[in-house]
């Protein structure tokens, strides 16, 4: 057991979801959620996969990352040769954040005090999980892991500081590739994407 190892990392984030449903202060938006999404994964993961914040399906199901944008991710992953039973998904946000239009949930970008709300609980669960590398997809989650607004574009493929605990590495969202309306450009972002993963693998060792 590393030296600075959480004595028992599954009650540690056990107390986390508890302490998390039992908050008498949360945002607004998170009582129009149907639940928390906690993390997934093993405790001991090398990779932390750090997203914004449950979407539509996840909400629903109460499991991140397995809407659209969780397909895509598990896609990449595949192609760079890692598997996601062995890493630890999870979101910096842990409800969706959304404006009810009709019969359609339309994601809200949680805000810089929405990451800070919840920052307490990500930086447990990192502790908790001790990974190697923190993968920090798209502006939330980079914001949310290092404490600092930096342009993702311009950082990808980067290892920064975290914030606390291990260093975190920039790549974009599966969701930015599912916004880019050209075929070619998304199978390019696609492709950079994996690029990335792989990198990450590199780093994590
Ligand atoms: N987008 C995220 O950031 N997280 C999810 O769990 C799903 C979509």
């Amino acid at each position: 057991m590393p030296i600075d190892a959480h004595p028992d990392p599954e009650r540690a984030l056990a107390a986390l979801r508890e302490e998390l449903l039992a908050r008498p202060d949360l945002p607004d938006f998170a009582s129009r959620a149907t639940q928390p999404v906690f993390g997934e994964g093993p405790v001991g993961a090398a990779l932390f996969i750090l997203g914004e914040q449950p979407g539509d399906e996840e909400d629903i199901s109460g499991r991140p990352f397995v809407g659209p944008a969780g397909r895509l991710l598990d896609r990449a992953l595949i192609q760079a040769g890692l598997d996601r039973g062995q890493a630890y998904v999870t979101n910096a946000v842990k409800h969706f954040k959304f404006t009810p239009t009709g019969k359609r949930r339309l994601h809200q970008s949680p805000d810089a005090g929405d990451i800070t709300y919840y920052r307490p609980f990500l930086a447990r669960e990192i502790a908790a999980v001790a990974p190697r590398l923190v993968v920090a997809m798209g502006a939330s989650a980079l914001l949310a892991a290092t404490g600092r607004k930096l342009p993702v574009l311009k950082t990808r493929g980067q290892v920064v500081p975290g914030l606390t605990g291990p260093p975190v590495f920039a790549t974009i969202h599966p969701s930015y590739m599912l916004r880019l309306p050209d075929p070619d450009a998304q199978a390019e972002a696609f492709q950079g994407f994996v690029a990335d993963l792989l990198a990450a693998r590199g780093q994590a060792g």
